[in-house]
């Protein structure tokens, strides 16, 4: 399987998310059936420039530097101040990591539409780079195998009036809403699912205490995470226990699709203040309901995600 995976890569720097950079692994270490010709960065979790000398960096840490990272958006579709500040550390050590020219959206639609039905995309940050590329050529929403996305709430509640539905559909919910409209084969791991797939602090000290050439830098990684979402949620004395593996969810739908259900849906996206990236979730079940438009899952084996990442990472 020929796979692109379009990330707003955070791990790297103690303290920044890190689910993208367990995704990337995860990823990486299915390189038998999976063959990851691209890395896309985007502005999400971090700026779009620390992100790409992040996934640089992360690649040469787990053996692949020959993968190409390409550059992609620097902010959403239409509200460019949903853009997080460059960390100065990010610059300062990895800065000397040069990404492949271009830009992803143009990239993902070279590929996309010079490889009909071959291609999957893995997108993982906010939908941008997707919805650009599905923008500039119209052949790309049918030449793409599949989109599988982690982002969106699809059976559960919005989780807050901050940010309701989710992160990255949050972040650019107008490219949310053209990828769903686009008439693209999709799959969507929402938050409701993603949400229930921990790794905690005793993983994480499993992983520190390793001697791969990965598994020690992400116990690292994940403490320093744990840590920060302690000191941020004093209200809630579980917030620096455990973390949910969003993204790395996304890679299993395709690596271990056994470990998901899926049901189908028609999913629209809000794009207005109040109701900024939440997804309304049509589950056909009425008589005059529209044609599906994606595949939502809507549940997870947690016991076998769990033991299948762990024997993954720590492999690595
Ligand atoms: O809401 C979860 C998503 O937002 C994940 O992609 C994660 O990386 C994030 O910050
Ligand atoms: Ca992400």
């Amino acid at each position: 399987m020929r796979v692109i995976l379009d990330t707003d890569m955070g791990m790297g720097v103690p303290g920044t998310e890190i689910d993208d950079g367990f995704a990337l692994a995860l990823l990486l270490s299915e390189s038998d059936t999976m063959t990851t010709e691209l890395v896309t960065s985007v502005n999400g979790n971090i700026d779009v420039e620390s992100g790409t000398y992040l996934s640089l960096e992360l690649l040469q840490r787990l053996g692949r530097p020959e993968i190409p990272v390409v550059r992609g958006a620097a902010a959403p579709l239409v509200e460019p101040e949903k853009v997080r500040g460059a960390p100065e550390a990010v610059r300062r050590e990895f800065g000397h990591h040069t990404p492949a020219p271009g830009y992803a959206a143009a990239e993902i639609a070279r590929r996309v539409v010079e490889s009909p039905g071959e291609i999957t995309i893995i997108a993982i940050g906010p939908l941008t780079n997707v919805a650009a590329a599905i923008a500039l050529d119209e052949r790309v929403a049918s030449s793409v195998k599949e989109i599988v996305v982690m982002g969106g709430v699809f059976l559960g509640r919005p989780p807050s009036l901050a940010m309701p539905g989710e992160f990255n559909w949050w972040v650019d919910p107008h490219a949310a809403r053209a990828v769903v409209r686009s008439g693209a084969p999709l799959r969507l791991v929402g938050l409701d699912v993603t949400l229930q797939v921990r790794l905690t602090r005793e993983h994480a000290a499993a992983m520190a205490a390793g001697t791969g050439a990965f598994g020690p830098f992400a116990g690292e990684c994940t403490i320093a995470w744990l840590d920060k979402l302690g000191r941020e949620n004093p209200g809630d004395p579980e917030a620096g226990e455990a973390c949910a593996m969003h993204d790395s969810l996304a890679v299993a739908a395709l690596s271990r699709p056994d470990l998901l259900t899926w049901a189908p849906a028609h999913v629209d996206v809000v794009t207005d203040e109040v109701g900024r990236g939440v997804a309304i979730t049509d589950l056909l079940t009425r008589s005059d309901a529209p044609a599906p438009n994606a595949q939502i899952a809507v549940d997870v084996d947690v016991e076998g995600f769990t033991s299948y990442f762990l024997e993954r990472i720590t492999a690595l």
